[in-house]
């Protein structure tokens, strides 16, 4: 049925809607770690903020967030954080970003105590100190002594215990929530971001959210794949918003694989489970890890232990009566620890896979778990638009945080636990670097009335949209592609079909089919939206892997099997037009350290391009 026309705010004929304006200081968009983070720092210090979330904040993603957050607190044994820098940078596979690492590791304790004395309740040693366990790649020494225990950790519930801490906290220090609003866009002009746009699920009606800073915290993108440990919320809307503003996208062709989803359900199995003396074996009964990391065996790297786990099941070696998938044993563990530490997955496991983990093992298989990609940003959360001749150049008024945004401190890889640490230091961060740059005397800046009407007038063509697809049919499509042929291995002949295939399934959009025309609670339209973001996620992930001819960190290239840093240490950027066509640039790692040895800081040398073997 054709749509009546109507005058629209700027007085073109099109779609109207009634449009409820906000204005603040600060609007972050994202609950999670991060967000909350951002949100209470730039609450504390007085600045007019508010938070956009599109689910409730303590059911944000961070929930699931099991093992624990890194920080060198030497609590268990002597620590540094010059090591933990060091295994952060050999993690990413000197990808990575220097100053940026630098500035986790440095700023990583601290951070951990602020927390702790927000209120976060870790658990404790015999002498009350934070409890601290091992997690894969942290080790002691600059990767010549044993591993590390520098995980803290509150039992293997830390994301839901930090996420209730921080909601609590901005409450206090008077943030706004704007709770189950869904952003729909940013509000551009002339390059600088003055807001974002939402629509409020509860009673269907349009919000306005005018700023002198967004940030966007909205998490990662995990569920472009079929099978995550990700929350169906993670669609990255965020990246999708960026991309749609014409702002590169960075490294989205670094996926991170973790190495124990339950076989079937993808739920996390926390690394901690290894952490706290768990091993995998394989159908013969062989702990396989110690062939191929005699180091630090089940405590190697995700990445690694992950392509192990794919080579034996490849080689004939997996459990089960399909032998595709391997074991998880926890049942040498004394039951009481087990109840003490890991109690969340015990549960996990019985639920998820009929399993009771002190009699039996776990089946277990690698399961898309991490975006180490995503908007690019200093280490500020400053975004990033980066030309040839300035590849630093901040975007004014757009921040993003946590696993939206790329700093880049993960670089090709992401160690365990340094995930959670990256949402409180650069949440962090971004308070402190909005509190400076935000002139709080000035006016909160209005976008013109057609960057509105651009953005309903996109809501609407998906609103209305009318073809032959249902969103949850090309949504699986998606899922599909990208996990047969952007998967723990891939090849030239796997990308260039993932390339093909996304494509056409990106141009499937402008067939799809809505049903549900309403505004209140429509879940049909906010798939639709979502999908919008997941496509621009696939799409440059897809694009990003076929074009990187190297192997590095979770980038594993059958074809090219090395890594290769005269070519490719640099990062990747994607930008998308309006047809859906991929753009690739590259901007250079940044090498430098923030501080000289002289000024205490890490000796160069320690982290320079080397083999990575664990
Ligand atoms: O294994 C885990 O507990 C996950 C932690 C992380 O991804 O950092």
């Amino acid at each position: 049925m054709a749509k009546e026309a109507k005058k629209s705010e700027s007085g073109k004929a099109g779609p109207a809607y009634e449009i409820v304006d906000h204005y603040h200081d600060v609007v972050v968009v994202g609950a999670g770690g991060s967000g909350l983070r951002a949100t209470l720092g730039m609450a504390e210090q007085g600045l007019k903020t508010a938070c956009v979330t599109k689910v409730f904040p303590t059911r944000s993603h961070t929930v699931a967030a099991q093992g624990g957050i890194a920080a060198s607190l030497s609590n268990m044994g002597p620590d540094h954080w010059q090591w933990h820098m060091y295994d952060t940078v050999k993690g990413s596979d000197w990808l990575g970003d220097t100053d940026a690492m630098e500035y986790l590791a440095r700023e990583a304790p601290k951070a951990v105590y602020e927390l702790e004395h927000y209120g976060v309740p870790f658990s404790r040693t015999e002498e009350g100190r934070i409890y601290q366990r091992p997690f894969g790649g942290h080790t002691t020494e600059f990767g010549e002594g044993p591993p590390v225990q520098r995980t803290c950790a509150a039992a293997d519930r830390t994301g839901h215990a930090i996420l209730h801490t921080l909601y609590g906290q901005s409450l206090r220090n008077n943030a706004e929530f704007y709770i189950e609003y869904f952003a729909i866009d940013l509000l551009m002009d002339d390059g600088a971001c003055v807001g974002v746009v939402a629509w409020n699920l509860d009673d269907g009606t349009m919000h306005r959210f005018n700023a002198k800073m967004v940030v966007l915290a909205t998490g990662g993108y995990g569920r472009a794949f079929f099978s995550a440990t990700s929350a169906h919320t993670c669609t990255g809307d965020g990246n999708g918003m960026v991309a749609r503003a014409g702002l590169p996208l960075q490294d989205m062709e670094f996926v991170q694989f973790h190495p124990t989803g339950i076989y079937g359900a993808g739920c996390l199995i926390t690394e901690g489970a290894r952490g706290e003396g768990g091993y995998l074996t394989n159908s013969e009964g062989e702990r396989f890890m110690e062939r191929y990391a005699p180091t630090y065996k089940d405590l190697a790297s995700r990445d690694v232990v992950s392509r192990c786990m794919t080579m034996e099941i490849r080689e004939g070696r997996g459990v089960g009566p399909n032998k595709d998938h391997i074991y998880l044993n926890l049942n040498h563990i004394d039951p009481a620890t087990l109840a003490e530490r890991l109690p969340g997955i015990s549960e996990s496991a019985k639920i998820f896979a009929g399993v009771d983990l002190t009699k039996e093992p776990i089946p277990v298989i690698p399961t898309v778990h991490y975006n180490m990609g995503g908007i690019p940003t200093n280490y500020w959360g400053e975004v990033l638009n980066p030309t040839a001749k300035q590849p630093d150049r901040v975007v004014p008024g757009l921040m993003a945080v946590g696993e939206a945004g790329c700093a880049s401190v993960h670089g090709a890889n992401r160690l365990g636990s340094n995930s959670l640490i990256d949402l409180v230091v650069f949440g962090r961060a971004a308070a402190i670097k909005a509190g400076e740059v935000i002139d709080r005397a000035s006016e909160i800046p209005t976008a013109p009335a057609s960057a509105t009407d651009k953005i309903m007038e996109r809501f609407d063509k998906l609103r209305y949209a009318d073809g032959g697809t249902p969103t949850a049919e090309l949504r699986l499509k998606m899922q599909k592609i990208m996990q047969e042929d952007a998967a723990v291995f891939r090849t030239e002949e796997t990308l260039k079909s993932g390339v093909k295939r996304m494509n056409e399934a990106y141009q499937q959009m402008d067939d799809l089919k809505v049903t549900d025309r309403s505004l209140i609670w429509n879940s049909d339209l906010v798939e639709t939206l979502e999908l919008e973001n997941l496509m621009a996620c696939a799409l440059t992930t897809v694009t990003g892997a076929e074009a990187r001819k190297e192997s590095r960190g979770a980038h594993a290239r059958e074809d090219y099997k090395d890594r290769d840093d005269k070519n490719w240490r640099k990062h990747t950027l994607s930008t998308i037009d309006a047809k859906g066509k991929v753009k690739l640039s590259y901007r250079p790692v940044h090498l430098d350290p923030l501080t000289t040895p002289a000024e205490g800081g890490i000796d160069p040398k320690k982290i320079a391009p080397k083999a990575r073997v664990y």
